[in-house]
Protein backbone atom coordinates (compact mmCIF):
# COMPACT_ATOMS: atom_id res chain seq x y z
CA UNK A 1 0.00 0.00 0.00
CA UNK A 2 2.84 2.11 1.11
CA UNK A 3 4.69 1.71 -2.22
CA UNK A 4 2.05 1.74 -4.12
CA UNK A 5 1.33 5.94 -2.57
CA UNK A 6 4.91 6.55 -2.91
CA UNK A 7 5.13 5.03 -6.82
CA UNK A 8 1.76 7.36 -7.32
CA UNK A 9 3.66 10.35 -5.72
CA UNK A 10 6.63 9.88 -7.52
CA UNK A 11 4.57 9.95 -10.77
CA UNK A 12 3.04 13.07 -10.22
CA UNK A 13 6.45 14.75 -9.30
CA UNK A 14 7.64 13.24 -12.41
CA UNK A 15 4.96 14.39 -14.84
CA UNK A 16 4.67 17.83 -13.07
CA UNK A 17 8.29 17.95 -13.61
CA UNK A 18 8.04 16.95 -17.14
CA UNK A 19 5.81 19.79 -17.84
CA UNK A 20 7.34 22.44 -16.08
CA UNK A 21 10.43 21.63 -18.06
CA UNK A 22 8.53 21.50 -21.13
CA UNK A 23 6.26 25.49 -20.62
CA UNK A 24 9.00 26.58 -18.37
CA UNK A 25 11.93 28.64 -19.96
CA UNK A 26 15.22 26.75 -19.63
CA UNK A 27 15.87 27.70 -15.86
CA UNK A 28 20.01 28.56 -15.88
CA UNK A 29 21.58 28.84 -12.64
CA UNK A 30 24.56 30.67 -12.79
CA UNK A 31 26.00 29.97 -9.53
CA UNK A 32 26.13 26.18 -11.43
CA UNK A 33 27.91 27.02 -14.37
CA UNK A 34 30.18 23.42 -15.47
CA UNK A 35 33.39 23.57 -14.44
CA UNK A 36 34.31 23.73 -18.54
CA UNK A 37 32.03 27.10 -18.33
CA UNK A 38 34.57 28.58 -15.57
CA UNK A 39 36.62 31.27 -16.56
CA UNK A 40 39.62 30.32 -13.63
CA UNK A 41 41.90 33.90 -13.07
CA UNK A 42 44.98 32.83 -10.83
CA UNK A 43 45.93 36.26 -9.03
CA UNK A 44 48.98 36.05 -6.99
CA UNK A 45 50.56 38.95 -4.70
CA UNK A 46 53.29 38.80 -1.42
CA UNK A 47 51.57 40.67 1.02
CA UNK A 48 49.16 39.52 3.96
CA UNK A 49 45.50 40.27 3.63
CA UNK A 50 45.41 42.91 5.24
CA UNK A 51 47.10 45.69 3.21
CA UNK A 52 45.59 47.72 0.23
CA UNK A 53 46.41 45.10 -2.32
CA UNK A 54 44.99 41.94 0.04
CA UNK A 55 42.11 43.18 0.32
CA UNK A 56 41.47 45.05 -2.64
CA UNK A 57 42.36 41.29 -4.43
CA UNK A 58 40.04 39.42 -2.56
CA UNK A 59 37.67 42.95 -3.65
CA UNK A 60 37.64 42.45 -7.07
CA UNK A 61 37.54 38.36 -6.48
CA UNK A 62 34.27 39.25 -4.78
CA UNK A 63 32.77 41.32 -7.69
CA UNK A 64 33.88 39.40 -10.71
CA UNK A 65 31.99 36.34 -9.24
CA UNK A 66 29.06 38.46 -8.54
CA UNK A 67 29.03 39.90 -11.73
CA UNK A 68 29.70 36.84 -13.88
CA UNK A 69 27.38 35.18 -11.88
CA UNK A 70 30.29 32.47 -11.13
CA UNK A 71 31.14 32.37 -14.75
CA UNK A 72 34.73 33.90 -13.65
CA UNK A 73 36.16 32.91 -10.64
CA UNK A 74 39.20 35.15 -9.17
CA UNK A 75 41.33 32.59 -7.12
CA UNK A 76 43.06 34.95 -5.35
CA UNK A 77 47.11 33.79 -3.22
CA UNK A 78 48.43 35.98 -0.48
CA UNK A 79 51.33 36.03 1.23
CA UNK A 80 53.52 34.75 -1.60
CA UNK A 81 51.94 30.99 -0.88
CA UNK A 82 52.62 30.31 -4.85
CA UNK A 83 55.11 32.30 -5.75
CA UNK A 84 58.02 34.51 -4.27
CA UNK A 85 58.65 38.05 -5.72
CA UNK A 86 61.53 36.81 -7.34
CA UNK A 87 59.16 34.62 -9.03
CA UNK A 88 56.09 36.24 -10.41
CA UNK A 89 57.29 37.14 -13.21
CA UNK A 90 57.99 33.81 -14.60
CA UNK A 91 55.03 32.21 -13.45
CA UNK A 92 52.56 34.87 -15.13
CA UNK A 93 54.93 34.63 -18.09
CA UNK A 94 54.43 30.54 -18.26
CA UNK A 95 50.91 31.03 -17.31
CA UNK A 96 51.44 29.74 -13.90
CA UNK A 97 48.92 32.43 -13.04
CA UNK A 98 46.76 34.83 -15.43
CA UNK A 99 47.60 37.62 -12.49
CA UNK A 100 49.82 39.61 -10.49
CA UNK A 101 50.34 43.08 -8.88
CA UNK A 102 53.75 43.71 -8.40
CA UNK A 103 55.61 46.67 -7.00
CA UNK A 104 56.85 49.01 -9.41
CA UNK A 105 60.47 48.69 -8.20
CA UNK A 106 60.06 45.05 -9.06
CA UNK A 107 59.03 45.50 -13.04
CA UNK A 108 62.03 48.57 -12.97
CA UNK A 109 64.53 45.89 -14.93
CA UNK A 110 61.95 45.56 -17.55
CA UNK A 111 60.63 48.89 -17.95
CA UNK A 112 63.60 51.26 -16.81
CA UNK A 113 60.75 54.64 -16.78
CA UNK A 114 59.80 52.92 -13.73
CA UNK A 115 63.24 53.67 -11.79
CA UNK A 116 61.92 56.98 -11.82
CA UNK A 117 58.96 56.60 -9.68
CA UNK A 118 62.00 55.00 -6.84
CA UNK A 119 63.45 58.02 -6.50
CA UNK A 120 62.79 59.51 -2.97
CA UNK A 121 60.75 62.55 -2.82
CA UNK A 122 59.70 62.67 -6.54
CA UNK A 123 55.93 63.39 -5.31
CA UNK A 124 54.83 65.04 -2.00
CA UNK A 125 51.32 63.43 -2.01
CA UNK A 126 49.79 60.16 -3.65
CA UNK A 127 47.79 62.16 -6.04
CA UNK A 128 51.08 63.14 -7.75
CA UNK A 129 51.23 59.54 -8.78
CA UNK A 130 47.76 58.96 -9.76
CA UNK A 131 48.23 61.55 -12.00
CA UNK A 132 50.96 60.17 -13.76
CA UNK A 133 50.50 56.70 -14.20
CA UNK A 134 46.54 58.02 -14.59
CA UNK A 135 47.79 60.14 -17.77
CA UNK A 136 50.35 59.28 -20.75
CA UNK A 137 52.91 58.58 -19.11
CA UNK A 138 50.92 55.61 -17.30
CA UNK A 139 49.78 54.69 -21.14
CA UNK A 140 53.40 54.64 -22.37
CA UNK A 141 54.37 51.96 -19.35
CA UNK A 142 51.38 50.13 -20.96
CA UNK A 143 52.63 50.05 -24.21
CA UNK A 144 56.24 48.90 -22.53
CA UNK A 145 54.17 46.44 -20.46
CA UNK A 146 52.48 45.10 -23.48
CA UNK A 147 55.91 44.27 -24.89
CA UNK A 148 56.29 41.77 -22.59
CA UNK A 149 52.82 40.30 -22.98
CA UNK A 150 51.32 42.22 -20.09
CA UNK A 151 48.11 44.29 -20.37
CA UNK A 152 48.53 46.84 -17.52
CA UNK A 153 44.98 46.92 -15.66
CA UNK A 154 45.53 49.29 -13.00
CA UNK A 155 47.89 50.89 -10.64
CA UNK A 156 47.39 50.63 -6.82
CA UNK A 157 48.69 52.00 -3.85
CA UNK A 158 50.78 50.93 -0.93
CA UNK A 159 51.46 54.11 0.33
CA UNK A 160 54.97 55.93 0.90
CA UNK A 161 57.64 53.92 2.58
CA UNK A 162 59.27 54.58 5.91
CA UNK A 163 62.91 53.08 7.82
CA UNK A 164 63.06 51.22 10.47
CA UNK A 165 66.33 50.14 11.75
CA UNK A 166 67.59 48.31 14.81
CA UNK A 167 70.69 50.08 15.40
CA UNK A 168 69.98 53.98 15.69
CA UNK A 169 66.81 57.01 14.92
CA UNK A 170 67.50 57.82 11.39
CA UNK A 171 67.04 61.84 11.27
CA UNK A 172 69.58 63.29 9.31
CA UNK A 173 70.85 61.26 5.92
CA UNK A 174 74.14 60.56 7.38
CA UNK A 175 72.27 58.41 9.95
CA UNK A 176 72.15 55.66 7.71
CA UNK A 177 76.27 54.99 7.23
CA UNK A 178 76.89 51.12 7.61
CA UNK A 179 73.55 50.37 8.15
CA UNK A 180 73.30 46.73 6.36
CA UNK A 181 69.41 46.90 4.93
CA UNK A 182 67.08 44.76 2.46
CA UNK A 183 65.64 46.73 -0.54
CA UNK A 184 63.40 45.67 -3.35
CA UNK A 185 65.18 44.29 -6.98
CA UNK A 186 65.39 47.90 -8.40
CA UNK A 187 68.66 49.57 -10.04
CA UNK A 188 67.51 53.00 -8.10
CA UNK A 189 67.16 51.90 -4.76
CA UNK A 190 70.71 50.44 -4.68
CA UNK A 191 72.40 53.90 -6.06
CA UNK A 192 69.85 55.04 -3.35
CA UNK A 193 71.11 53.38 -0.41
CA UNK A 194 74.38 53.32 -2.12
CA UNK A 195 74.68 57.18 -1.79
CA UNK A 196 73.76 56.50 1.79
CA UNK A 197 76.37 54.70 1.89
CA UNK A 198 74.22 51.59 3.19
CA UNK A 199 74.87 48.24 2.55
CA UNK A 200 71.85 46.93 0.34
CA UNK A 201 70.71 43.57 0.15
CA UNK A 202 67.97 42.78 -2.09
CA UNK A 203 65.65 39.97 -0.78
CA UNK A 204 62.12 38.84 -0.82
CA UNK A 205 59.11 40.43 1.23
CA UNK A 206 58.50 37.45 2.35
CA UNK A 207 62.21 36.42 3.80
CA UNK A 208 62.92 39.90 5.46
CA UNK A 209 60.68 39.25 8.81
CA UNK A 210 63.43 36.17 9.23
CA UNK A 211 66.20 38.33 8.06
CA UNK A 212 65.31 41.20 10.44
CA UNK A 213 65.25 38.71 13.45
CA UNK A 214 68.58 36.59 12.81
CA UNK A 215 70.36 40.15 12.19
CA UNK A 216 71.50 39.40 8.60
CA UNK A 217 70.25 42.60 8.25
CA UNK A 218 69.48 45.56 10.23
CA UNK A 219 66.77 47.33 8.91
CA UNK A 220 64.67 47.73 6.42
CA UNK A 221 62.14 50.37 4.22
CA UNK A 222 58.59 49.70 3.33
CA UNK A 223 54.99 51.15 3.97
CA UNK A 224 53.17 51.00 6.93
CA UNK A 225 50.72 48.22 6.35
CA UNK A 226 53.92 45.97 5.19
CA UNK A 227 55.77 46.72 8.47
CA UNK A 228 52.69 46.39 10.31
CA UNK A 229 51.28 43.84 8.60
CA UNK A 230 54.32 40.89 8.47
CA UNK A 231 55.19 42.44 12.20
CA UNK A 232 58.65 44.21 11.01
CA UNK A 233 58.31 46.49 14.10
CA UNK A 234 58.50 43.64 16.46
CA UNK A 235 61.67 43.23 15.73
CA UNK A 236 63.15 46.67 14.93
CA UNK A 237 64.14 49.24 17.63
CA UNK A 238 63.58 52.68 15.76
CA UNK A 239 61.45 53.73 12.79
CA UNK A 240 61.52 57.18 10.88
CA UNK A 241 58.57 58.37 9.43
CA UNK A 242 60.27 59.79 6.47
CA UNK A 243 57.67 58.99 3.31
CA UNK A 244 60.82 59.19 1.56
CA UNK A 245 59.45 56.95 -1.38
CA UNK A 246 56.44 55.47 -3.23
CA UNK A 247 55.26 52.08 -2.96
CA UNK A 248 53.09 51.56 -5.82
CA UNK A 249 51.94 48.08 -7.82
CA UNK A 250 50.70 47.72 -12.02
CA UNK A 251 47.99 45.24 -11.84
CA UNK A 252 48.77 43.02 -14.94
CA UNK A 253 47.19 40.11 -16.83
CA UNK A 254 48.35 37.88 -18.57
CA UNK A 255 47.96 39.20 -22.36
CA UNK A 256 47.95 35.70 -24.13
CA UNK A 257 45.01 34.70 -21.51
CA UNK A 258 43.24 38.42 -21.80
CA UNK A 259 42.85 38.19 -25.94
CA UNK A 260 41.22 34.52 -25.20
CA UNK A 261 38.61 35.92 -23.17
CA UNK A 262 35.17 36.82 -24.34
CA UNK A 263 34.66 40.47 -25.15
CA UNK A 264 31.79 40.59 -22.06
CA UNK A 265 34.03 38.98 -19.49
CA UNK A 266 36.97 41.62 -20.11
CA UNK A 267 34.58 44.39 -20.13
CA UNK A 268 33.47 43.00 -16.28
CA UNK A 269 36.90 43.18 -15.54
CA UNK A 270 38.08 46.64 -16.85
CA UNK A 271 35.04 48.00 -15.28
CA UNK A 272 35.32 46.17 -11.86
CA UNK A 273 39.18 46.97 -11.94
CA UNK A 274 38.01 50.41 -11.93
CA UNK A 275 35.80 50.08 -8.90
CA UNK A 276 38.32 48.21 -7.05
CA UNK A 277 41.40 50.88 -8.12
CA UNK A 278 39.37 54.10 -6.89
CA UNK A 279 38.47 51.99 -3.42
CA UNK A 280 41.52 50.54 -2.97
CA UNK A 281 43.58 54.24 -3.11
CA UNK A 282 41.27 55.72 -0.75
CA UNK A 283 41.60 52.27 1.36
CA UNK A 284 45.49 52.42 1.40
CA UNK A 285 45.24 55.81 3.25
CA UNK A 286 42.96 54.80 5.36
CA UNK A 287 44.94 51.78 6.29
CA UNK A 288 48.05 53.26 6.84
CA UNK A 289 46.33 56.13 9.56
CA UNK A 290 44.82 52.80 11.17
CA UNK A 291 48.01 50.58 11.43
CA UNK A 292 50.17 53.29 12.16
CA UNK A 293 48.16 53.62 15.37
CA UNK A 294 48.53 50.14 16.37
CA UNK A 295 51.90 50.20 16.29
CA UNK A 296 52.04 53.28 18.27
CA UNK A 297 49.67 51.61 20.59
CA UNK A 298 52.16 48.95 21.13
CA UNK A 299 54.61 51.26 22.59
CA UNK A 300 57.77 48.80 21.12
CA UNK A 301 59.59 51.18 19.04
CA UNK A 302 60.66 54.40 19.38
CA UNK A 303 59.02 56.30 16.64
CA UNK A 304 60.71 59.83 14.88
CA UNK A 305 58.89 62.11 12.09
CA UNK A 306 60.73 63.87 9.71
CA UNK A 307 59.81 67.77 9.86
CA UNK A 308 59.32 69.01 5.94
CA UNK A 309 62.54 70.58 6.86
CA UNK A 310 63.98 67.91 7.39
CA UNK A 311 62.23 65.94 4.09
CA UNK A 312 63.55 69.03 2.09
CA UNK A 313 67.26 68.08 3.41
CA UNK A 314 66.82 64.66 2.30
CA UNK A 315 65.61 65.38 -0.97
CA UNK A 316 68.61 67.82 -1.56
CA UNK A 317 70.75 64.85 -0.46
CA UNK A 318 69.28 62.82 -3.27
CA UNK A 319 69.90 65.45 -6.00
CA UNK A 320 72.63 63.52 -7.78
CA UNK A 321 70.26 60.24 -8.72
CA UNK A 322 67.62 62.88 -9.83
CA UNK A 323 70.59 64.34 -12.16
CA UNK A 324 71.83 61.21 -13.05
CA UNK A 325 67.75 59.57 -13.80
CA UNK A 326 67.66 62.58 -16.16
CA UNK A 327 70.39 61.87 -17.94
CA UNK A 328 69.28 58.17 -18.64
CA UNK A 329 66.03 58.83 -19.16
CA UNK A 330 65.58 61.75 -21.21
CA UNK A 331 64.72 65.11 -20.78
CA UNK A 332 61.30 64.85 -22.21
CA UNK A 333 60.20 62.01 -19.95
CA UNK A 334 61.94 63.94 -16.87
CA UNK A 335 59.78 67.09 -17.63
CA UNK A 336 56.61 64.96 -18.06
CA UNK A 337 57.53 63.47 -14.72
CA UNK A 338 57.59 67.04 -13.09
CA UNK A 339 54.23 67.94 -14.64
CA UNK A 340 52.12 69.93 -11.34
CA UNK A 341 48.65 70.15 -11.30
C1 LIG B 1 58.20 44.62 -0.85
O1 LIG B 1 58.79 43.73 -1.46
O2 LIG B 1 58.65 45.17 0.16
C2 LIG B 1 56.86 45.05 -1.34
O3 LIG B 1 56.94 45.20 -2.72
C3 LIG B 1 55.82 44.04 -1.03
C4 LIG B 1 54.52 44.48 -1.64
O4 LIG B 1 54.09 43.86 -2.60
O5 LIG B 1 53.96 45.44 -1.11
Amino acid sequence: MIQVRVGAFFLTCLLFLGLFAACAPTAVDHEQVSESDKIVIRFSHVVGEDTPKGQAARLFAKLMKERTNGKVEVQVFSNGSLYKDSEELNALAEGHVQMIAPALSKLSNLVPELGAFDLPYLYSDLDGYHRVFDGQIGQAIARKLEKHNMLLLAAWDSGFKQFTNNLRPIREPQDMAGLTMRIMPSAVLGQQFNLLQVRPIEMNFNDVYLALEQGKIQGQENTISNIYSKRFYKVQNYMTLSDHGYLGYLVVIDRTFWNRLPAGVQSVILETMREVTNWERTQAVKLEQAKLQEIYNCRCIQIERLTETQKAKWKQFYQPLYADMQQRLGQDFFRELNLTP
